[in-house]
C-alpha cells in the first residue's frame, strides 16, 4: 500500500512542527504529494484566544477536553479525506500525547499504515528560549510576556500530566530534535516513503546562517592569541559596517560567545532587533590557548619553540599545553551548532564566532580533511552564508566592511 500517515508526537517546544515542515519538502522534492494537517491552526482558526488560555488544556476542563477532541477529529477527518483522494502521506502535526489519543488515530486511520515520530528535547537552555520565543507568537498578543510565559507553562505541565512516550504503536521512531538522531524506531520498512522520512529526521538543515567572525582586537594588531580582548576603534567600525549591511533582513537569532569582542560586535546588529533572541553560548569560545594565552605567535616561537614546532608538525591535533586543540573544538562546537540551529528551526540566524571557531563551523559542512581545517580562510571584514538542506548546498563569502 503506498500511503501513509505520519503522526507527530511531543510535547510543546519540542520542534515538532519543523520537524514536520522539512518531512514534507523531502517528500515533496521527490515527487510524493505530502500535506501537513496541523491541530493547532485549525484551534486557533476554529476557536481563536479562547484556547489560549492554559486552562483549556487542563485535562479536567470538560468544555476544553471536548473542543480538543474535535478538533483532533475534525483533522483525522481532513487528513483521510486527502489520502483518500489524491494525497500520498498526510502529517499529523499536534502533540499527540496520550496514547488514548494515539489510539483514537489508529482505530479512525486504520486503512494505511501510521508511522509515530516523537520528538524529544530535554536541554534546559533551549527549552526556555523555545518557550520564550513562543510568547511572542500572535496568539499571545493581548497577554504581557510574563502573562503570556506563566500561561505557556502551565499549558505545558497539563500536556506533561497525560504525556506518555511512544512504544506500544505499531511503527514509530523517537528522535533527538537537538542533534537529529534516532534514538530508537520500529521502522516502517514496507512503506516506500520510510527512507525519506528517515533522511529529512537525520539531515542537518540550515536554512540561512550568517557566520561571522568579530572584528580587529588589540590582540589581533599584535598577533596575540585567546584572551578577552575588546576591539579596537576598526573593529567596533566593522561591527557597525555589518549592521549595515544586514540592515532590514530578518535575525530572529543571534548567538555569540562568551568573549567581550563576540558581544561587541552584535551588539549594533541586536540594537535594531530588540526582540531578536540573543545567546552567548561558552560552546562557540575561541580554542583555549592554555599556558600560550595571551602570547604573540613570536614570542611562542622564541619562549616555547617545542609548542610551535609541534603545533606546526599537526596544527589539527596538537593540545595547548593546558588548552585544546582543533580535534576538541568538533565536539563542543557541534554542540553548540545543533543547539542553535534547533532554536532557530526553519528561521535565519547569525553566528559571530572566532578565527577557530568558525573553521570548525565550516568543516563540519564541509567535511573537509582534518589537516585543511586550521588552514580556513576566516576574515574580519567578509562573513560566509550558507544554507544547506538535504538537496541544496550554498557556501557565500560575503563582503560587508
Ligand atoms: O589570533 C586570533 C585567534 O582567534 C586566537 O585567539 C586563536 O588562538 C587563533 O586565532 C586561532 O587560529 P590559529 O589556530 O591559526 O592559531
Amino acid at each position: 500500500m503506498r500511503k501513509l500517515y505520519v503522526v507527530m508526537v511531543g510535547l510543546p517546544a519540542r520542534g515538532k512542527s519543523t520537524l514536520a515542515r522539512r518531512i514534507k519538502e523531502c517528500l515533496l522534492e521527490e515527487g510524493i504529494r505530502a500535506a501537513i494537517f496541523n491541530n493547532g491552526d485549525l484551534r486557533r482558526s476554529m476557536l481563536g484566544m479562547e484556547s489560549t488560555e492554559a486552562e483549556f488544556y487542563n485535562p479536567e476542563n470538560s468544555f476544553g477536553l471536548l473542543a480538543r477532541e474535535n478538533i483532533a477529529r475534525r483533522n483525522m477527518e481532513l487528513a483521510k479525506d486527502y489520502l483518500a483522494g489524491a494525497g500520498e502521506v498526510a502529517i499529523m502535526d499536534a502533540t499527540n500525547a496520550s496514547r488514548a489519543r494515539r489510539r483514537q488515530i489508529e482505530e479512525y486511520c486504520a486503512e494505511f499504515p501510521i508511522l509515530f515520530i516523537e520528538c524529544a528535547n530535554e536541554d534546559p537552555l533551549l527549552l526556555d528560549a523555545c518557550i520564550r520565543r513562543k510568547t511572542q507568537l500572535p496568539e499571545y498578543a493581548a497577554y504581557s510576556r510574563e502573562e503570556a510565559l506563566k500561561s505557556f507553562l502551565s499549558r505545558i505541565r497539563y500536556y506533561e500530566s497525560i504525556y506518555s512516550p511512544v512504544g506500544e504503536e505499531q511503527h514509530w521512531m523517537r528522535v533527538d530534535a537537538v542533534t537529529n538522531r534516532v534514538i530508537a524506531e520500529r521502522p516502517c520498512d514496507h512503506s516506500p516513503y520510510y527512507p525519506a522520512i528517515r533522511d529529512s529526521v537525520v539531515s542537518t538543515w540550515v536554512r540561512c546562517l550568517y557566520l561571522v567572525r568579530h572584528g580587529q582586537t588589540a590582540y589581533n594588531l599584535e598577533g596575540r592569541i585567546g584572551g578577552d580582548p575588546s576591539l579596537t576603534p576598526k573593529g567596533l567600525s566593522q561591527a557597525r559596517a555589518l549592521a549595515t549591511h544586514l540592515q532590514g533582513k530578518a535575525l530572529p537569532y543571534i548567538f555569540t560567545s562568551t568573549r567581550v569582542r563576540s558581544h561587541q560586535f552584535a551588539a549594533p546588529l541586536l540594537a535594531e532587533r530588540p526582540d531578536a533572541t540573543a545567546l552567548a553560548m561558552p560552546e562557540f569560545d575561541e580554542i583555549f590557548a592554555g599556558e600560550c594565552e595571551g602570547m604573540r605567535y613570536e614570542d611562542i616561537h622564541r619562549d616555547k619553540p617545542e609548542v610551535a614546532k609541534a603545533r606546526a608538525a599537526d596544527k589539527y591535533a596538537y593540545v595547548y599545553p593546558g588548552g585544546e586543540s582543533y580535534a576538541d573544538l568538533r565536539e563542543r562546537v557541534r554542540r553548540g551548532l545543533a543547539r542553535a540551529l534547533f532554536l532557530a528551526g526553519d528561521e535565519p540566524l547569525l553566528i559571530v564566532g572566532h578565527q577557530a571557531i568558525n573553521r570548525t563551523v565550516l568543516s563540519l559542512f564541509l567535511h573537509q580533511r582534518n589537516e585543511d581545517v586550521p588552514y580556513i580562510y576566516i576574515p574580519q571584514n567578509q562573513y560566509y552564508h550558507l544554507s544547506v538542506t538535504p538537496r541544496k548546498k550554498i557556501f557565500e563569502l560575503i563582503k560587508f566592511a
